[in-house]
């Protein structure tokens, strides 16, 4: 893919970078993204049926196993070309943020550091009434497990619908997004607020943004660049132009 030499300047000499990932960086690791139909026994449930306190209430037991489901999947898979170039990008920038949608940990496993997770990560769990993480509990034959302080159900530490995104992540993402030169969008359907708002955010302070998708989003008509094709393969290509 040839990669317009002005884009590659303007990575090159930017100060500060936010980056704001969603499923489809993910999705050349194999993971579904968010919007992909769902398999086995969640067939005929959607995602929204599931990810909600109200659910994980009504049935505890088929949530909590929905996503011990999701998180022996997720274990099983790799970072791919597209976080590594993120972690390329990260060391090359004296500033750097990566604000994530996903709750894959791909970031992290990949070696992203500076990482604001939006919406949680489906390899911690905490305590449904406590909001404590709790690190082992009694694989005992209950399903979901309790909490060794109080008893109470442990969840998955994600945010469900209708919730609230962890404290300050928001405020921490949209104050980096306000004062960065560059702003990269990459695999996320910018359809889900407030994490759709970044880049507008980052538009509104002049910032240079930058989506990499295959499809076209409410985003594409605004961006500055829009890099048709995976993150796999645009991320690493981009990177090697960065470094000529
Ligand atoms: P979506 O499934 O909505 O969007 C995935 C995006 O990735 C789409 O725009 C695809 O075109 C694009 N895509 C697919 N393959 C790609 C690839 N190889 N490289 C680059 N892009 C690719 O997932 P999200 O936008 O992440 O929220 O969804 C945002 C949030 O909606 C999720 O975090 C979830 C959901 O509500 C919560 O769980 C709270």
């Amino acid at each position: 893919m040839l990669i317009d030499s002005r884009l590659t300047e303007t990575i090159r000499s930017a100060k500060k970078i936010v980056v704001l990932t969603g499923a489809g960086i993910s999705a050349e690791s194999d993971v579904p993204t968010f919007r992909d139909a769902q398999t086995g026994l969640w067939a005929s449930f959607k995602p929204e049926e599931l990810a909600t306190p109200e659910a994980f209430l009504r049935n505890p037991k088929m949530v909590w196993e929905w996503y011990a489901y999701r998180r022996e999947m997720v274990d099983k898979v790799k970072p791919n070309p597209g976080h590594s170039a993120l972690v390329e990008l990260e060391k090359r920038v004296s500033e750097f943020l990566l604000v994530t949608q996903n709750i894959d940990n791909l970031h992290q496993q990949a070696g992203s550091r500076n990482v604001i997770e939006l919406h949680g990560n489906i390899k911690r769990v905490k305590c449904f009434k406590e909001g404590t993480i709790v690190n082992d509990w009694n694989v005992s034959d209950e399903v979901p497990p309790r909490c060794p302080k109080c008893g109470y159900y442990l969840r998955p530490d994600v945010v469900w619908f209708g919730e609230m995104l962890p404290f300050g992540a928001m405020e921490k993402a949209t104050e980096s997004a306000r004062t960065c030169d560059v702003f990269f969008s990459i695999g996320t359907s910018s359809a889900v607020y407030p994490a759709a708002y970044l880049p507008y955010d980052a538009l509104r302070r002049r910032a240079t943004v930058i989506e990499v998708n295959p499809d076209e989003t409410p985003l594409t008509e605004h961006a500055h660049f829009h890099l048709q094709g995976k993150a796999g393969e645009i991320l690493p290509e981009l990177m090697k132009n960065i470094n000529m």
